[in-house]
């Protein structure tokens, strides 16, 4: 337990550091959500790959009138390829076809903070962070 807890710290602290790539596991980056989602809502219960997979694929109507979702960028399956909306070309999201996803506390934090607003107009909560990343693991 404590040994866990000292790994979070870490992870945290890489995300405040923020200037270093911050090497990680999707399963740290789990941790560190799980810690997090406990904060947000006593009632947590855990992640869900189903809720994730969900989140990944609804779309919901932005304020510019455009239907959007993450399969808009990264299409409805995480082992293809995406493209933004400039048609380059992004790389697939699972880490099963694509390993380095889910490596870089950083880069995890920067691309949730930009596409959640993108997408949901809002921040994502842990919970949801969680579940996408909960989700991306489960496709093989
Ligand atoms: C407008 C296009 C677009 C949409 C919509 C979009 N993304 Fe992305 N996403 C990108 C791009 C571009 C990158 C960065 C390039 C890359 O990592 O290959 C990225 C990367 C990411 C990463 C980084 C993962 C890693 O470890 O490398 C996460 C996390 C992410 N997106 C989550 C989401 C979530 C959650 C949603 C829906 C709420 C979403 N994205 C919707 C374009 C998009």
């Amino acid at each position: 337990m404590r040994k866990s807890n000292f790994k979070h710290s870490l992870i945290v602290l890489g995300l405040l550091l923020n200037s270093h790539a911050f090497a990680a596991t999707p399963q740290e980056l789990l941790k560190h959500y799980e810690v997090q989602a406990k904060q947000e809502n006593t009632a947590f219960t855990g992640f869900s790959a189903d809720k994730g997979a969900n989140f990944f694929k609804t779309e919901r109507q932005h304020s510019d009138g455009k239907n959007v979702s993450c399969s808009t960028c990264h299409t409805a399956d995480p082992r293809n390829q995406g493209k933004t909306r400039a048609n380059k070309v992004i790389q697939a999201m699972a880490p099963s076809v694509n390993p380095e996803r889910f490596t870089d506390a950083a880069k995890v934090e920067k691309w949730f903070g930009r596409n959640c607003k993108d997408v949901l107009e809002r921040a994502c909560t842990a919970q949801e962070k969680g579940d996408f990343i909960q989700y991306l693991l489960s496709v093989k």
